[in-house]
């Protein structure tokens, strides 16, 4: 953890301190963040071994730099994000629910160990297969969940604990998208999506490359622009041609992308079984518990 001023310390301290008794006062005790425990538990809860300091250390840093270290907004901020976690559940998108197909073959998780610090997760949106498809967008909620389940799942892939490996880098291949008019429920289920990333993921995202984007699709971006906030578009890049991304990301796909990998296409590559954090799982089985009671 690296702090420019002695205030910014303070102020990591002063959340550090300050996080029991916010949780339990406004988040109605819940205290799990991508399927790691904020705070120690009590002598009474059976839930005090999940709890691992130098992870949630992380975390809270990670939300203090995402809030420039402003006590207030921090403290708004993680109340909004634990009340919206309690209500959503993504755990469960994430490693319980079974999403359509169809969703599920344009979602890849790939790892690279050898790559640049943060470039090591990478989540593809192959959204481009999705053009035809229109009504896998009509169900917003539906959407939601399968796409914010992938993400929980790329969280996983993630260590909080080192530098070079606390953020994800995402694609989004546009192949397959020519002429094309912004369909309202894309357009709602995009608006929403970057939502939810913007208000309850911050400081997750390293960069973002946009590949086989047609250059008169150009407005598109624009348009989409305009939902996203200033810090987040700096991180993104555009790529006209898929096989661009291997000067991005070497060890991607040979096929269509331009990586070294040769043998593997991303289908291959791609990384089918993530598990939940132990304390995740506590959460799901105690959640699930209480559904049949
Ligand atoms: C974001 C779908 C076409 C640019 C999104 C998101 C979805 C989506 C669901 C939400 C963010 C996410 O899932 O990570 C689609 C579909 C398209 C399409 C289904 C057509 C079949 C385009 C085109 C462009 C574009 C042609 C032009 C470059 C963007 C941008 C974002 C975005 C800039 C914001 C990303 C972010 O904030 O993370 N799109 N899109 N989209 N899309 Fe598209």
């Amino acid at each position: 953890m690296k702090f420019s001023t002695e205030q910014e310390r303070q102020t990591f301290n002063r959340i550090v301190k300050a996080l029991p008794l916010i949780i339990h006062d406004k988040c109605d005790g819940y205290d799990e963040l991508y399927g790691y425990k904020l705070i120690p538990g009590d002598e009474e809860d059976g839930d005090k071994t999940y709890y691992n300091e130098e992870v949630a250390h992380g975390l809270i840093y990670k939300l203090c730099k995402a809030y420039q270290f402003q006590y207030d907004e921090i403290v708004q901020h993680v109340i909004s994000i634990l009340k919206w976690r309690r209500e959503f559940n993504p755990l469960s998108c994430a490693f319980m629910e079974v999403h359509d197909p169809e969703l599920q073959h344009v979602g890849i998780l790939t790892q690279y160990p050898k790559h640049d610090a943060n470039k090591k997760v990478v989540t593809w949106n192959l959204y481009g297969q999705l053009m035809k498809k229109k009504h896998l967008f009509q169900d917003v909620q539906k959407f939601l969940r399968y796409r914010i389940g992938l993400m929980e799942r790329g969280l996983r892939l993630l260590d909080f604990t080192s530098e070079d490996n606390d953020y994800m880098t995402q694609v989004h291949d546009y192949k397959g998208v020519s002429m094309w008019k912004m369909d309202s429920e894309i357009k709602k289920c995009s608006k929403m999506t970057i939502s939810i990333f913007q208000n309850y993921y911050p400081e997750l995202l390293y960069a973002k490359y946009f590949v086989n984007v047609p250059k008169v699709l150009s407005w598109v971006y624009d348009v989409v622009m305009t939902f996203v906030d200033a810090r987040t578009r700096k991180k993104f890049v555009v790529l006209n041609e898929g096989k661009k991304l291997g000067d991005h990301l070497p060890d991607c796909p040979s096929q269509s992308y331009g990586g070294h990998d040769k043998t593997h296409d991303l289908l291959a590559q791609n990384i089918e079984l993530v598990k939940p954090t132990e304390y995740g799982l506590f959460i799901l089985e105690k959640r699930n518990d209480e559904t049949v009671e």
